[in-house]
């Protein structure tokens, strides 16, 4: 027997998709449209009266109340994380630095503790909860990342975390990331030759154990001055590679050390952050197509003034915006949010953010078959009760979405 087609209409259409697009019309925007889904699979889009017209009268319809887009994509996000950094939150409240706060044994260090005491379990349930108030924003698909064990040990029970709340019913599609270099655990010592030693643990024992167990699609190292130099993170990103994994980075977070320079010599998918980058790294991205993972709430957190979006633009780097999720610097779970600030902080048209969340993001994961609403396409929609794109990023702090489709199944 086979599957039998469904409908939603709606008074407005985003499609993202790029055969439609148009300078005047980037978003590709269809008024009055029906989408017809057959087995969780998009098989049209277009004008309703075209759809009626090529599929009859289809039996199960939708009617969404507003506009109607692809489901959110966020790229970038530590969502497996468990404890509470509310102390470190009120010291910078007062003046605390970020970087010195981490060097004295809290920031990073302070999670991973959080996480060693923690059993799979809890970290299981905390990261489906956390899933499941992203669906409710509008979100289908999450890269979630370790980083927060920095032992072995504490890496796979994220990373097994990261497995099992991906198979709990009504969560968002999860794209695994191991942050194989995030921050060097105090057991390990605290000079660059204990750094190089940890990366070559990484690199030579762990990473092969992680690709063994299939337990991760990308591999991401934290490039900065108060993290992981260019060597250390060329030797665990080569050898990564090797293994099959995608390549992510977090590079020039806080200094321009040359880490949007190693996204392109290695093809990573992208370079996340970017507050610091020269226009020498993102003429090499740009060449290599590697993405730019904008995060404006980190940014906004640590008071740092917005990467050079208008360089990016002009040397043709594309963009994506992601929520960073994390306890740290980044307190919170609302890609819609992220998107606000975005356009508010970044000066990012509502086109660029949308797409930065959407089709960009989905490419910056490697997901074909994602961010776009049309023929082919996996059924990740979003209706929001808002009549327009341009409300997207109004209304900040409160979930504007009337339903969540991922696979053509409700998931909110
Ligand atoms: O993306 N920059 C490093 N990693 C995270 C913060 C992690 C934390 O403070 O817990 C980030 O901002
Ligand atoms: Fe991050």
């Amino acid at each position: 027997m086979s599957p039998i087609p469904f409908a939603i209409t709606c008074p407005r259409l985003v499609t993202c998709d790029p055969a439609r697009a148009t300078p005047a019309d980037p978003l590709g925007v269809i008024d009055d449209a029906m989408i017809i889904i057959t087995d969780g699979i998009v098989t049209d889009a277009g004008p309703r009266a075209e759809m009626e017209q090529r599929w009859g009268s289809v039996a199960m319809r939708t009617e969404a109340p507003g506009l109607v887009t692809p489901g959110l994509v966020d790229a970038h996000t530590h969502a497996p994380w468990v404890g509470s950094r509310h102390l470190e939150y009120q010291a910078r409240l007062e003046g605390g630095d970020y970087e010195a706060i981490a060097k004295a044994g809290g920031g990073i260090v302070s999670t991973m503790r959080a996480v060693r005491e923690a059993s799979v379990e809890t970290i299981t349930s905390a990261l489906t909860k956390r899933l499941h108030r992203m669906a409710a924003l509008g979100v289908t698909t999450v890269e979630c990342k370790s980083g927060y064990g920095l032992d072995e040990a504490g890496e796979n029970k994220q990373l097994e975390a990261i497995r099992a709340a991906a198979q709990a019913p009504r969560t968002p599609r999860v794209v695994a990331t191991f942050l194989a270099l995030h921050a060097l655990p105090p057991e390990v010592g605290a000079d660059d030759a204990a750094r190089a030693a940890y990366a070559d643990d990484v690199a030579h024992g762990r990473l092969s154990r992680v690709a063994q167990h299939g337990l991760a699609r990308f591999v991401d190292a934290y490039v900065d001055r108060s993290a992981f130099s260019i060597a250390d993170a060329r030797r665990v990103l080569v050898r990564a590679k090797e293994l099959g994994f995608g390549l992510r980075l977090h590079a020039g977070q806080f200094a321009d050390i040359g880490g949007a320079q190693l996204a392109a010599e290695l093809g990573a998918l992208s370079a996340d952050h970017l507050e610091h980058v020269s226009d020498a790294g993102l003429e090499a991205m740009a060449k290599a197509n590697v993405r730019a993972v904008l995060l404006p709430i980190a940014s906004m957190t640590l008071k740092q003034a917005p990467p050079p979006v208008e360089a990016m633009r002009r040397l043709g780097v594309r963009m994506v915006v992601a929520s960073d999720a994390n306890p740290g610097t980044a307190p919170t779970e609302s890609l819609p949010l992220a998107l606000a600030l975005a356009v508010r902080n970044y000066g990012l048209t509502v086109a660029e953010a949308i797409l930065g969340a959407t089709r960009e993001a989905a490419a910056s994961l490697g997901l074909q078959a994602v961010g776009v609403i049309r023929h082919g396409m996996a059924a990740d929609l979003v209706a929001w009760d808002l009549p327009h794109e341009a409300a997207i990023v109004q209304p900040w702090g409160t979930s504007r979405v009337a339903f969540v489709h991922r696979e053509g199944q409700a998931i909110a």
